[in-house]
């Protein structure tokens, strides 16, 4: 089975996904049938377009000069390429304005203006209008997911349907790992915040700007997600009650450590409130995770508590995020 996809935004986790499609090509099609042809590939000034599918090796070999290739087309947008290429599903992987969802936002609900599937590696347009592009979705027979926008590869989303008999009343969670990795650093070294904060840029976790991350605004919009998601709420970023990690300082770690305790910046779903804030939890929680780990306690009303961990960010493993979405979309839609 042939699907057309057109890719918006080669930045790292677009490129990233251009190498997975690569190496996978051929596993895809023993194991699914699946021939996933890569169409466009749109970047804010032009696409590069090939209605037989692009050549991903030549792209990948050109690097950041892929403009010099015949196929780019100058100020070609995705809704010039919908109808013309056939495409079946759009990812969308662009940097976002935290505050609008924008460019991303528009490129989502064009795509299922357009009949077009949707996956999507942003959480901006998520966080602030999930109840819309759910329902644009909906009306108009679409499939629209987003499992890299929360946590990347860990199945924070997708673990809805695993757990569908069941049902998940509260969670806990550490989604930003830029926080993660500074609490860590500053408890296990004693190091000053600052200097974390600047091992974590240099990981290049961070987000470009970094108080997205320190002040709980990333953690929060994930949160809406899942809580969206998970529980069936219908909230907005706007919903959440956020306090950073900005004011920890070496020796209040120093005084919970003294007690025998961990200060974390969690991501909190309980009863009726969401709070993303630094809390103090015991050595043995399943929460005291090191590094730019993410993890996520899921209390649920028949089993008690699942746990899920893994890395929450990063190229590939986003990249391998949107691939799952991908062929669960082409399986769905048989
Ligand atoms: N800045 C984010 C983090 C990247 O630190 O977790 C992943 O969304």
């Amino acid at each position: 089975m042939d699907i057309k996809i057109c890719l918006i935004g080669k930045g790292n986790v677009g490129t990233s996904l251009i190498e997975l499609l690569k190496e996978k090509s051929e596993i895809l099609n023993e194991k699914f049938n699946l021939n996933i042809k890569m169409v466009a590939i749109v970047e804010y000034d032009g696409a590069l377009i090939n209605e037989d599918g692009i050549n991903l090796e030549e792209v990948l070999s050109k690097g950041e000069r892929f403009r010099e290739l015949p196929y780019w087309k100058v100020d070609s947008k995705p809704t010039d390429l919908y109808k013309k290429l056939d495409i079946n599903i759009c990812v969308e992987a662009t940097p976002t304005n935290p505050n609008t969802g924008e460019p991303a936002l528009s490129h989502i609900m064009e795509a299922l203006n357009n009949g077009i599937n949707v996956v999507s590696s942003n959480k901006g347009p998520f966080y602030l209008k999930y109840q819309q592009i759910e329902d644009l979705a909906k009306n108009n027979n679409l499939i629209v997911k987003y499992e890299a926008s929360v946590a990347s590869v860990v199945p924070a989303l997708s673990i809805a349907d695993c757990l569908i008999g069941n049902q998940i009343t509260r969670i806990k969670a550490i989604l930003n790992g830029t926080c993660n990795y500074i609490l860590s650093r500053m408890a296990a070294e004693g190091i000053t915040f600052s200097k974390a904060l600047k091992e974590a840029q240099e990981l290049g976790i961070a987000e470009t700007d970094p108080t997205l991350d320190i002040e709980g605004f990333d953690a929060a919009g994930k949160l809406v997600i899942l809580a969206n998601k998970l529980l069936g709420w219908r909230k907005t970023i706007k919903d959440v009650k956020i306090k950073g990690i900005s004011k920890i300082t070496p020796q209040t770690i120093e005084l919970a450590k003294s007690d025998g305790l961990i200060i974390k910046h969690l991501a909190i779903v309980d009863e009726d409130e969401l709070i993303v804030e630094p809390r103090l939890i015991e050595r043995d929680s399943p929460l005291n995770i090191s590094g730019t780990l993410n993890v996520m306690e899921l209390q649920t009303k028949y089993a008690g508590p699942i746990v899920l961990m893994g890395r929450g960010a990063g190229g590939p493993e986003a990249a391998s995020a949107i691939l799952n979405d991908l062929i669960n979309i082409v399986k769905k839609r048989g």
